[in-house]
């Protein structure tokens, strides 16, 4: 199902004309489809409680991808718990109601403060992936005289044949606990009293569209699994991540009914764990677009160049991993016979500034709005400041109705975070300074 669709008011979210947004709001401008959400949230929570049961099944957002509180509350609303990466998700998770008892924690780096605050929120588990990391929440949770829950997130050398930058689970990758590393790992464990192992988690990568390496990753956690247990630890839980990826293009639309039952014939029939999962992108992936104003057609040498005012800054994909977004215009769905051959580039000074190269689209002028499609996930998250540009504002539809979720900050807001060094003087002094040097030099 996609929530975007053309009308003779042009393409909507939902049924708000997305030129209206664009009107009151600005561009570029984030928009998500709250009824997409929620579907594709339902669809996975569906597909795996009735392969696994209510009972064994934990869904928790992986909100790296798109962390808007109005997102969040809306997922919150079906239940959904979150993964966090950071304390920044943590206050952000709970700020829009995700109880702490369905909030996991994964990740190679966790400061000392974060699993402090994670201790205090009274978080469902963290997933440790070292012996170090290991080291340090014992002694953070014996400091506070509180027991830590964690699994090991295990590493368990398998390609998920995605884009090598969102590859997590092969052995060279910087993640997770060597699965041959375990039985060490455990010995040192009955050491750390403050940690009390549930169980193991894993994740392979991102935007996976396969289902084989699901089947090898999952397979080997739960020989791991009943491996711990034969070794007498008293574990309950795995969590398996997410990666189940989104069609951008004309990947194999990933099918959650069979990664359900793949999960059911891997895990849970072979093991008595609870199930967590992490799925990121796949909820939140096609519920969003990223909506940009052309601001000129150049006559490029080898073929028109559509400048838009979006730039890698506001969406970075196809900058980094060479990632390909649908591209359509606002006003009209383009016809077969009328497509040109376009480059589409932001004003971002730099070449990697290009969303897509001979992109076949209908003709367009100054002024009109396209639509970036897939932009949902991993698009307003990991926008940046870069060429001092405003952060891009979100606005999220239901229906007929729209809010805007988070607003454009001013240049003064921006500004306001920073300070010329004492030692250069307030830039008045600075000002004074550099006519005074002038006049020595013309003096
Ligand atoms: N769990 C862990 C431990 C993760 O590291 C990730 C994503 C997820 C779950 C969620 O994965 P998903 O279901 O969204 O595939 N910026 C990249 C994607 C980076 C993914 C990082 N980790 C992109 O734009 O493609």
């Amino acid at each position: 199902m996609t929530p975007f669709t053309y009308n003779d008011q042009g393409l909507c979210a939902e049924s708000v004309p997305l030129a209206e947004i664009a009107e009151q709001v600005g561009t570029p401008v984030y928009v998500y489809s709250q009824s997409a959400i929620e579907a594709a949230y339902d669809r996975f929570a569906n597909a795996l409680t009735a392969e696994l049961g209510a009972e064994r099944t934990l869904v928790c957002y992986a909100m790296k991808a798109n962390s808007n509180v109005g997102v969040l509350a809306a997922l919150a609303a079906r239940g959904a718990g979150a993964d966090i990466v950071s304390e920044g998700e943590l206050l952000r998770a709970l700020a829009a109601g995700i109880p702490a008892s369905r909030i996991v924690y994964p990740g190679v780096g966790k400061t000392r403060q974060e699993i402090a605050t994670a201790l205090q929120a009274g978080i469902h588990q963290f997933n440790a992936e070292s012996l170090p990391e290991l080291e340090q929440i014992d002694a953070v949770a014996r400091e506070m005289g509180v027991r830590a829950p964690v699994a090991l997130r295990i590493n368990p050398n398998v390609d998920a044949r995605t884009h090598h930058k969102i590859t997590t689970g092969r052995a060279e990758d910087k993640f997770g606990i060597d699965a041959d590393a375990l039985p060490e790992v455990t010995e040192r464990l009955r050491q750390l009293d403050a940690i009390q192992l549930t169980g193991l988690a894993v994740h392979i990568g991102s935007q996976v569209t396969e289902e084989e390496p699901f089947r090898q990753a999952y397979t080997r956690m739960a020989e791991l699994y009943r491996w711990l247990q034969d070794e007498g630890w008293p574990v309950s839980r795995i969590d398996l991540g997410g990666g189940l990826g989104i069609v951008y293009r004309n990947e194999p639309a990933p099918d959650v009914e069979g990664y359900a039952r793949l999960v059911r014939e891997t895990v849970a029939e072979t093991t008595d764990a609870q199930l967590t999962f992490e799925p990121g992108r796949h909820l939140v992936g096609n519920a969003g677009v990223l909506v940009t104003r052309t601001l000129y057609l150049k006559q490029g040498r080898v073929r028109p160049i559509l400048v838009v005012d979006a730039a890698m800054n506001d969406l970075i994909r196809p900058a980094l991993y060479e990632a390909w977004h649908d591209l359509k215009p606002v006003a009209r769905e383009g016809r077969e016979d009328e497509l040109v051959q376009m480059d589409v580039v932001g004003p971002v000074c730099e070449s990697a500034d290009t969303f897509a190269r001979a992109r076949p689209l209908p003709p367009l002028k100054a002024g009109d709005l396209v639509a970036f499609f897939s932009a949902g996930a991993y698009g307003a998250v990991m926008a940046s400041g870069y060429n001092s540009r405003l952060p891009v504002p979100e606005v999220m539809v239901q229906g007929d109705q729209f809010a805007i979720v988070r607003r454009r900050p001013t240049f003064q807001e921006v500004l306001s975070t920073e300070q010329v060094p004492g030692w250069l003087g307030r830039p008045a002094d600075v000002e004074a300074a550099d006519a005074t040097e002038d006049t020595r030099k013309t003096g």
